[in-house]
């Protein structure tokens, strides 16, 4: 196995509901995933990042777990995560697993137990409890808010059936957040990390790994009115309106729920344990900070190995605020040791086939829906997309693809009321859709029930009638689909060694252009409105179709240095 491989790595997100239905109840499962991951093999990437798979109640998709250890019977069982496992490496693809730190859900057995002790007493004190405010007790802790919106604190009856203490949950009232300062809590996370290691898997995506540490005393604080819904990341939130990354590293500008120091001294606890593992066993950070240097702390070389690079996602398609936010993140990461990583969608964002193209303020987390403005038809959207795609791939460092990108699917806009399950939609009484527009289950065979999800039965969340021309069958091997995009971009990647080459701007290019070498390809992507000159070399790929030597409109081409 190539050493360091999670520098230059092309990680696939499973998003396990909505991949591949095995048995028909609708919902994905392991053994769905293990059927497919030919397709995954075949597409090239490297490793697959799998969305919560535990046991849980589901009221967050699963980021609300109740048994760190062990399967949701939704998904399957310990014997099937063996089984995928071993298929995938029998594949020579890596699997990381996601890991929830910052809350459990409120079935785990220390929630019930903490329900049923009394204040102050240990049960308690593995998660945030306290005493309201007011003569009597019922006014909150503090002002902080819900990332799903609401209040951040939920009132609990005492056994006696009186009012009793609040619990701090930074999302729905059924995730409460743990403890970070009780070191029972770090020892568990310890045995939960010990438990998958020992199994085999080749690392983990940290949940919220920005959020588990609170500032001492627990102090009210606004956030300010343009910050996304993971409340860190300044600017728009993804909007395609702001053309900066945001730079404000002021002391004040953070919550104090948000990007805590004491969170990385948990981290270099878990990298110690990483590395009594043989195979480079990898972290890698969910953290809406900002700016990228204060998001570089999480993968100095004794805690994380990589992070997301979320500026990157909510860069808007324009040559300038690119060509900013790659020089920023290549030298943030550099700066510590790190590769930078690049991502474009994730099942928490609106899909970028839809959103590079959304002319309207949409902050991260609000999604998509009927009575949104500024939507673009599905073409340009997804032109935008490849060329964006495109882009991403060429760069160095490690990128990661979200299930279905590579189909071009769209954010889903139309869902019926009923069917949507994100609890941003429940808990802002349907003021913001929320994310179950990138969760759609996916679409393999035209011409099956369900495209091929599954074999019967209603998929959880409906899927379009335009998605059957989006299907997998109708794109593989079809010269110019975006499914043969992507597996050329990936596999002239790995030919040309591009995740570990070095980017070289190229000068002489309208403003609208990003263009660099790097190594033996030279990209060049096209964000204006007008045609562009091409470079001589041979045309290794296109994202669009080429006017002869020019390069149209959110169009790039990789051609040979
Ligand atoms: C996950 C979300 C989840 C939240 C709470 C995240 O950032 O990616 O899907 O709702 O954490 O666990």
């Amino acid at each position: 196995m190539t050493s360091e491989w999670w520098r230059t790595a092309a990680i696939y997100q499973i998003y396990p509901r909505s991949f591949a239905d095995a048995n028909g109840d609708g919902m994905g499962d392991l053994a769905g995933i293990t059927s497919r991951l030919g397709d995954l093999q075949e597409l090239g990437i490297d490793a697959i990042w799998l969305s919560p798979f535990f046991t849980s109640p589901q009221r967050d998709a699963g980021y609300d777990v109740a048994d760190y250890c062990d399967v949701d019977p939704r998904f399957g069982t310990l014997a099937d995560f063996d089984a995928m496992l071993a298929e995938a490496h029998a594949r020579g693809i890596r699997v990381i697993i996601d890991l929830v730190p910052n809350h459990s859900s409120d079935r785990h057995e220390w929630f019930q137990a903490a329900l049923a002790a009394a204040p102050g007493s240990a049960e308690r004190a593995r998660y945030l409890f306290r005493d309201g405010l007011g003569p009597d007790g019922d006014v909150p802790p503090n002002n902080w808010e819900s990332v799903f919106g609401g209040p951040a604190w939920t009132r609990v009856t005492e056994a006696d059936g009186t009012p009793g203490q609040w619990y701090l949950h930074l999302f729905d009232s059924s995730q409460p957040d743990f403890d970070w300062t009780n070191e029972e809590v770090r020892e568990e996370f310890r045995r939960i990390l010990r438990f998958w290691l020992d199994r085999g898997v080749d690392g983990f995506r940290v949940d919220v790994a920005h959020g588990l540490v609170k500032a001492e005393g627990l102090p009210d604080w606004t956030p300010p009115a343009d910050a996304g819904s993971m409340g860190g990341a300044g600017g728009t939130g993804a909007s395609g309106v702001t053309l900066e990354p945001e730079i404000s590293d002021e002391p004040g500008d953070h919550a104090p729920y948000w990007g805590q120091d004491g969170v990385h001294e948990i981290y270099r606890d878990w990298r110690a344990v990483l590395d009594e593992y043989p195979g480079e066993r990898i972290l890698a950070a969910e953290a809406w900070v900002d700016p990228l240097p204060r998001v570089a702390k999480w993968v100095r070389p004794d805690e994380m190995h990589q992070a997301f690079n979320f500026a990157y996602l909510e860069t808007p398609w324009d040559a300038a605020a690119l060509r900013t936010v790659i020089d920023a993140s290549l030298e943030a990461f550099g700066d510590v040791g790190a590769p930078s990583t690049w991502v474009l969608s994730n099942h928490d964002v609106v899909r970028h086939a839809t959103r590079l193209s959304v002319t309207e303020a949409n902050p991260q987390g609000h999604g998509l829906g009927p009575e949104s403005k500024g939507l673009p038809s599905f073409e340009a959207g997804l032109r935008r997309a490849r060329a964006a795609t495109a882009l991403m791939l060429a760069l160095p460092g490690s990128a990661y693809v979200y299930q279905g990108e590579e189909l071009g699917l769209p954010e889903v806009i139309h869902l019926p009321d009923d069917a949507r399950q994100d609890p941003t939609w429940f808990r802002t009484g349907g003021e913001r859709y929320g994310r179950d527009g990138c969760r759609v289950p996916l679409p393999w065979e035209a011409d099956a029930p369900n495209y091929g999800f599954g074999p019967a039965g209603d998929p959880w969340l409906p899927q379009p009638d335009e998605w059957r021309e989006l299907a997998r069958d109708r794109q593989r091997g079809v010269p110019g689909s975006t499914l043969s995009m992507y597996r050329l971009a990936l596999g002239l990647r790995r030919e040309h060694a591009l995740g570990a080459g070095t980017l070289e701007w190229l000068p002489g290019f309208d403003d609208a252009v990003v263009a660099f070498r790097n190594g033996s390809v030279v990209v060049v992507a096209n964000t204006g409105a007008s045609p562009v000159e091409l470079p001589a070399g041979d045309v290794l790929l296109a994202s669009g179709d080429l006017e002869g030597r020019t390069l149209p409109t959110d169009t790039t081409v990789w051609l040979r240095a």
